[in-house]
């Protein structure tokens, strides 16, 4: 019989594993289902209080004193209404789009958004145009959350260590086109790498980490056949010298040349 003392304890850590996963996917499933519910409540009160201003700037658009304070409250609820189609979208995260990306364009937007922090925080950006690459799968939307995701965390690595800097850096490859995004902060310790990716894994302090960013990194790339990885300590140095302490690449599939595609001949 080879049912003895080791393949009892082999089994039962499968198990465990098979326990703790479930149970992540569950918290996973469970926090997309009530992101989707809170936007959606939310969106419906902010409607409301979006046309109710809209009425009352109407009716007091020549007061010096009144008209100013409600153009902040209907901006206020556009940018509102623009965080809840965002948390929409991760809630809805199959929603694939085939047209392609880019990819230029989620890194200007990451650089957009964090160009006041990096600033405050004395961290410098370096980010070359790399001219034309052609389009890769994905959407704006989904993509601009990966780069955001990963500028946020090196920003975050090189606060604690009171500035420093990061490299943005897009290239072709054969089949797409490669993103690496490296920063001079301290690097992962060698334990922590296999841990990265999972959903809740964080070394923040409660209130600044959810430990969900890469893994949505790395669930967003693989609906576009792309995927993420933190380069090793041997790749990163041959690739980017020894300056860096963490270095990810990303890797996006181009877009197929399509039959559809109206400026194909
Ligand atoms: N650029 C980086 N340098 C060092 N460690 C990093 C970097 N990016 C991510 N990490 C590590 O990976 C963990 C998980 O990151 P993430 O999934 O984005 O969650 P969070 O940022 O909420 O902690 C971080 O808590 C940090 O320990
Ligand atoms: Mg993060």
């Amino acid at each position: 019989m080879s049912d003895g003392p080791d393949r009892i304890a082999e089994l039962e850590a499968e198990l465990e594993q098979a326990r703790e996963f479930m149970f992540q996917a569950a918290k996973l499933a469970e926090m997309g289902k009530l992101v989707a519910v809170v936007a959606h409540e939310l969106s419906q009160p902010l409607l409301g209080i979006k046309a109710f201003a809209q009425i009352l700037l109407r009716r007091y658009d020549d007061d010096a004193f009144i008209s100013p304070k409600i153009r902040l409250i209907v901006e206020q609820a556009k940018v509102m209404e623009g965080i809840l189609d965002g948390l929409r979208q991760y809630a809805r995260r199959q929603g694939v789009d085939g047209r392609g990306v880019d990819p230029r364009d989620p890194v200007k937007a990451a650089l957009t958004l964090f160009q006041d922090r990096a600033r405050k925080l004395k961290i410098s950006i370096e980010y070359e145009d790399p001219g034309e690459l052609g389009l890769v799968q994905g959407n704006l939307g989904h993509l601009q959350q990966v780069v955001t995701n990963l500028l946020g965390n090196s920003l975050d690595e090189l606060e604690s260590q009171g500035g420093g800097q990061v490299l943005i850096r897009l290239t072709a490859e054969e089949d797409g086109v490669l993103l690496l995004m490296a920063d001079t902060g301290p690097g992962v310790p060698a334990d922590l790498k296999e841990k990265l990716f999972e959903p809740f894994f964080t070394t923040k302090e409660e209130g600044k980490g959810t430990g969900l960013g890469l893994s949505i990194c790395s669930d967003i790339l693989k609906l576009y056949q792309g995927n993420i990885r933190l380069l090793s300590d041997e790749e990163r140095q041959s690739i980017l010298g020894d300056r860096y302490g963490a270095a990810f690449a990303v890797s996006m599939k181009a877009v197929k040349e399509s039959v559809d595609h109206p400026d194909s001949e």
